[in-house]
């Protein structure tokens, strides 16, 4: 079973395109709706509540879990990688989608000029900055945080003009930073469900990056060079292709709040983390 991490809803935009990837994987699904939205948070809650949540995921047998959240991915990856994975659990992954991103982010581009827009929490660690740099070091890269996106979109707020007149403003700002910008990453998982609204307020010439079909193909490509993580995935599994519904908030609030991201009826499970103080417990 593959564990997919997000604060809230967003992550299913990249577990649909994962379970299209692949279709005979299992996955769990869990979103930290009742602490949602991550973005405005502290580096020390972003970390403490993602750890919480890949040691639930690990609990229920995922030797891999992907945090389809660039605000954890940026805020609490790294430490997890290098901290907590070799004392909690050695042989277990866990991967972010800045990287991914980062090493096709110069593919998209015909001036070399690209930009990033983000929660104010992946935009302030610079995170898209660092890695891009890393696969391409003479790509122009600026950036902008939206801080009002994400609160928008949880809200079932997409249709509304608010939406609209942010995205411009935002859009806006980073074109205003580097007019020869012509590829822009949405760099955040909920922000495929405002493509529409970005693509008419961005002129024409500028390409819309979004994240899930390439953390989709990446996804692949690491299964297949990781044979020893891909056979536990698929151990003990006496299905294929299921998806389980993970929810810090009510099931009912996840169910109906699911609906503009997965647009079938799904059946979800609340489930209690660790509280942050309670740390100990679990090492
Ligand atoms: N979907 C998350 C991301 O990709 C952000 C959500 C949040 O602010 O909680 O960054």
């Amino acid at each position: 079973m593959l564990g997919i991490f997000d604060s809230g809803f967003g992550g299913l935009t990249v577990l649909k395109e994962l379970a299209k990837k692949l279709p005979n994987y299992n996955f769990t699904y869990l979103g930290d709706n009742a602490r949602a939205p991550y973005g405005g948070r502290s580096f020390e809650s972003i970390y403490s509540y993602t750890l919480e949540a890949v040691r639930y995921l690990f609990s229920l047998g995922c030797p891999l879990v992907i945090l389809a959240c660039n605000t954890a991915s940026a805020k609490a990856l790294r430490t997890i990688q290098q901290k907590d994975l070799p004392v909690m659990a050695p042989g277990n992954r866990v991967l972010g989608i800045i990287r991914p991103m980062a090493e096709e982010a110069g593919s998209f581009t015909q001036t070399g000029h690209v930009g990033i827009l983000g929660t104010e929490g992946t935009i302030a660690s610079q995170s898209y900055l660092i890695e891009i740099a890393k696969f391409w070091p003479s790509l122009h890269v600026k950036q902008e945080s939206c801080p009002m996106l994400v609160p928008l979109v949880e809200k079932g707020l997409i249709e509304h003009s608010a939406t609209e007149i942010f995205i411009s403003e935002y859009t806006q700002k980073i074109l205003a930073k580097d007019p020869y910008i012509d590829s822009l990453i949405l760099a955040c998982t909920h922000y495929p469900l405002l493509q529409n609204i970005f693509e008419k307020v961005l002129p024409k010439n500028v390409k819309i990056v979004s994240q899930a079909g390439i953390i989709a193909q990446k996804t692949q490509e690491y299964l297949s060079n990781h044979p020893e993580i891909d056979c536990r995935i698929s151990k003990n599994s006496a299905k294929n292709g299921e998806i389980r519904f993970l929810t810090t908030d009510s099931a009912d609030f996840f169910e109906k709040g699911a609906n503009v991201f997965w647009k079938e009826p799904i059946k979800a499970e609340k489930v209690f983390l660790y509280s942050s103080n309670d740390y100990s417990h679990a090492n």
